[in-house]
């Protein structure tokens, strides 16, 4: 049987023919596979981590803007945002969506609690070093520190986080009120 590459020939001995390398990640295997390269490299965000056990702590890696084409809408580019976050036994976010971003989740070292969906039956998952997790628009949920050391963690959002609204709390945990549609900075700080 004729092969793909003896049928239609190797496109990789074409490469003026092959599209351009893009500059940044647009897809979600893109942003997940830069968030393991990140992870295999503690060098870039260990020395980096606080841990505050007053107030939740997070730092910017990365901000990359949009680059919209008014032209080719379908070609815009729409940035995306990378976070570094750390946990101590206790702290949580309360439930929350991120808006009109997508968001990816990877643990970098400890354990995390997800739960996810309404009322007492929420999805409850476990989150181990190495484990990611992708959020369409919309999507809520609760991330808490259930183990007894500390966690961190790497978000990715794309676009870029404007806005991370916080749902009522759906489980018997008492929590402060929080107002709806505060600045991701904001929300995280107050979050804990
Ligand atoms: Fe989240």
């Amino acid at each position: 049987m004729n092969s793909d590459v003896e049928i239609a020939g190797d496109p990789l001995a074409l490469p003026h023919l092959l599209p351009p390398a893009p500059a940044h990640p647009t897809t979600v295997a893109d942003f997940a596979g830069l968030a393991r390269d990140i992870a295999a490299d503690p060098d870039s965000w260990a020395p980096l981590v606080r841990y505050d056990a007053t107030s939740r702590w997070y730092h910017r890696l990365r901000e990359v803007p949009g680059t919209p084409d008014s032209a080719r809408p379908d070609q815009s580019f729409h940035g995306y945002q990378v976070w570094l976050l750390s946990w101590v036994p206790g702290q949580g976010t309360g439930a929350h969506d991120h808006g009109a971003s997508f968001g990816l989740l990877t643990v970098l070292a400890g354990e995390l609690t997800e739960r996810a969906g309404p009322g007492a039956a929420r999805g409850r998952r476990t989150l181990t070093a190495g484990t990611q997790r992708v959020f369409a628009p919309g999507y809520v949920h609760e991330i808490t520190n259930d183990a007894l050391e500390p966690a961190v963690s790497l978000h990715i959002y794309f676009p870029g986080l404007t806005d991370m609204p916080m749902h009522p709390a759906q489980r018997s945990a008492v929590r402060l009120p929080v107002s709806a549609h505060q600045p991701c900075p904001t929300a995280w700080a107050e979050r804990s």
